[in-house]
């Protein structure tokens, strides 16, 4: 019997290569630079699994091009703002991420961008390399302290609080919003204090976005957010781009209504707004859970969603479970 047709725009690793050589029958992406969505479109035609990463605009048009046969769309990211769910389930097409395998590795990349920006780190780099540093002295590339300064959380999910985890080894004060208060225990361990937003942002000395993108966090961090601010703040940005308002960033930045930013996302990636490449920011080119163990679990996630579906095992994780009934 032949196996079914899966289309993956990555050609990901070993591992779940090897998983997916078994249950399917595999077409990959293999070239470096990401396909365009033309070449998706008709790559996608007669596929009955469509594995992708989140440069792929899975909308309705996408799905009505691949056909009738199409059961499983498995992002290989926590994030899925690049699917659209509720197009996935009118056409009872599975839909799934990867949760729960990223959350420290994201963790320890915001902490990297935190500290980097806080102790200036892109600039002592270039410095150094640069030959430009010619003698120690006193006041040299002075930054900021992370110990004992109040890191503010929005959104205390599993990355917020892995995040939040990791402050307690800098003995600050941790204050948190998310949509749900978490529980007393969990407040307990983390050492997390509940405070609004508006108390977030007028109180932290970091302000770390964690919320996922969707209708209610579009521009979540605005020209009002900014002003609320610390002018001695950071803002911390590892979650998705358009969770803050790119030109109100750059304004703020401009005014020196904040102290600066680390930033892993961007509005329109992989293009970074010109008045963002300033010394007080560090830019990253969305890494926040690339380690090669950590990719290789997600990538893992996703291959065994589309297996499990195709030999009527549970799902991993599953974005729309009516699908299934
Ligand atoms: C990465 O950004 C992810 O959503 O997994």
């Amino acid at each position: 019997m032949s196996k079914p047709k899966l289309f993956s725009t990555h050609v990901l690793y070993d591992q779940p290569r090897r998983l997916l050589a078994e249950h399917f029958d595999v077409e990959y992406w293999t070239e470096n630079a990401r396909p365009s969505r033309d070449e998706v479109l008709k790559r996608v035609v007669g596929k009955d699994a469509l594995v992708c990463l989140l440069t792929e605009k899975v909308d309705a048009g996408l799905l009505d091009a691949a056909g009738p046969d199409l059961r499983i769309v498995a992002n290989v990211a926590v994030g899925f703002d690049n699917i659209d769910v509720p197009a996935c389930t009118a056409r009872k097409i599975a839909a799934s991420n990867t949760p729960g395998v990223l959350d420290e590795t994201t963790a320890d990349f915001t902490w990297t961008l935190l500290t980097a920006v806080a102790r200036r780190l892109v600039e002592a780099d270039r410095l150094a390399r640069s030959g430009g540093w010619l003698q120690w002295n006193f006041d040299l590339l002075c930054g900021t302290d992370i110990w004992g300064k109040t890191l503010g959380i929005i959104g205390l999910g599993r990355i917020g609080r892995a995040v939040a985890r990791r402050a307690l080894g800098f003995r600050m004060r941790v204050i948190y919003n998310s949509t749900r208060r978490a529980p007393v225990e969990i407040e307990r361990e983390l050492n997390a204090e509940y405070v609004t937003q508006d108390q977030l942002l007028q109180q932290a000395d970091f302000v770390s976005l964690h919320v996922p993108l969707n209708q209610q966090t579009r521009g979540l961090i605005g020209p009002a957010e900014f002003a609320k601010m610390k002018r001695t703040a950071f803002l911390i940005n590892t979650t998705r781009g358009p969770v803050v308002q790119e030109a109100a960033l750059v304004e703020a930045l401009d005014q020196g209504k904040i102290a600066g930013a680390a930033l892993d996302v961007f509005e329109r990636e992989p293009l970074i707004s010109d008045g963002l490449r300033r010394d007080n920011v560090v830019l990253a080119p969305h890494l926040g859970s690339a380690s090669v163990e950590t990719r290789t679990k997600m990538a893992m996630i996703a291959a065994e969603n589309a297996v499990a579906l195709f030999t009527g095992r549970p799902m991993p994780s599953i974005l729309n479970p009516e699908v299934l009934k």
